[in-house]
């Protein structure tokens, strides 16, 4: 079961901490796996790790939030490693994202977390929704927050947006796709561990798990979803949190 053998995946913002771990993940079940990252080196060492570990895997260096630079960034993957079946959809946090209430917040604040967040999906979707139709497969998976579903006092507002909005897409373009093999559906994380920071044990307490999350939980979730076994859930949000419902 869950076998990705022949499949090439796209993981995208895959150079460190969650992305990573879903691009180990895809690699481990057979899958061969286009690391994208904003940082060009990040992405070099976890796809070098992967071929250390006997798995097929390429450096992909773009911007996700640039239309122009995903099209160039996803063809040049795709000649080195065939068409994108399973693309994840995992930048999602702007570099130096800080927490500032929505009062505070002046309009250009707004612009990284909704270029990144929706324009950065639509574009990735853009470039492999044809293709995959063509073929009659492909699995596209979101990574969301449950900031996308519910409001939390952070100072997140505009992240949630991103990320909300990015949901809202999914559950459409499911919809859309529904009759030629692709599924869309997004997972909701809870508070991982590459978010905490010194609060990790103090965190942990809130989480009815009892622990913060790790990239290997995500990981199986997007095998399963990427999965031929998974063909029947599309269109489908689902949280990855501990049992944590509130954030
Ligand atoms: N960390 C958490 O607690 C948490 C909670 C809920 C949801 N999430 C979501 O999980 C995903 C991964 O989170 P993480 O904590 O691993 O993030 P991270 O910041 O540790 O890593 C994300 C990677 O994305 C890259 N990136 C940023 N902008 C990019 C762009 N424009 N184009 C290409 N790559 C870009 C960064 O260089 C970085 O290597 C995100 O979508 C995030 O919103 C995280």
């Amino acid at each position: 079961m869950f076998d990705l053998s022949g499949r090439v995946g796209l993981v995208t913002g895959g150079g460190q901490n969650v992305g990573a771990g879903i691009a180990r993940s895809l690699a481990a079940q057979g899958a061969a796996v286009a690391i994208n990252d904003l940082v060009e080196e990040r992405a070099r060492v976890v796809a070098e790790e992967i071929a250390a570990q006997g798995g097929k895997a390429v450096a992909a260096a773009f911007d996700v939030s640039s239309g122009a630079a995903v099209a160039e960034g996803i063809a040049v993957a795709e000649q080195a490693l065939g068409p994108i079946d399973i693309l994840v959809n995992n930048a999602g946090v702007p570099p130096g994202m800080g927490l500032t209430p929505f009062r505070e917040q002046d309009p250009d604040d707004w612009t990284p977390f909704i270029d990144l967040n929706l324009y950065g999906v639509l574009h990735c979707c853009k470039a492999v929704i044809d293709g995959m139709c063509e073929r009659g497969f492909g699995r596209i998976v979101t990574i969301s927050s449950g900031a996308g579903q519910v409001g939390i006092p952070l100072g997140i507002s505009t992240y949630g947006a991103g990320k909300g909005g990015a949901l809202s897409f999914m559950r459409h373009l499911a919809m859309e796709v529904a009759g030629q093999g692709v599924t869309a559906n997004s997972l909701a994380l809870g508070l991982m561990a590459s978010g905490t920071g010194d609060d990790t044990a103090a965190i942990a307490k809130t989480v009815p798990v009892g622990r913060v999350g790790f990239p290997e939980d995500i990981g199986a979730a997007v095998v399963y979803l990427a999965s031929n076994e998974a063909a029947w859930v599309t269109g489908q949000t689902i949280g990855i949190n501990g049992g944590n419902l509130t954030s």
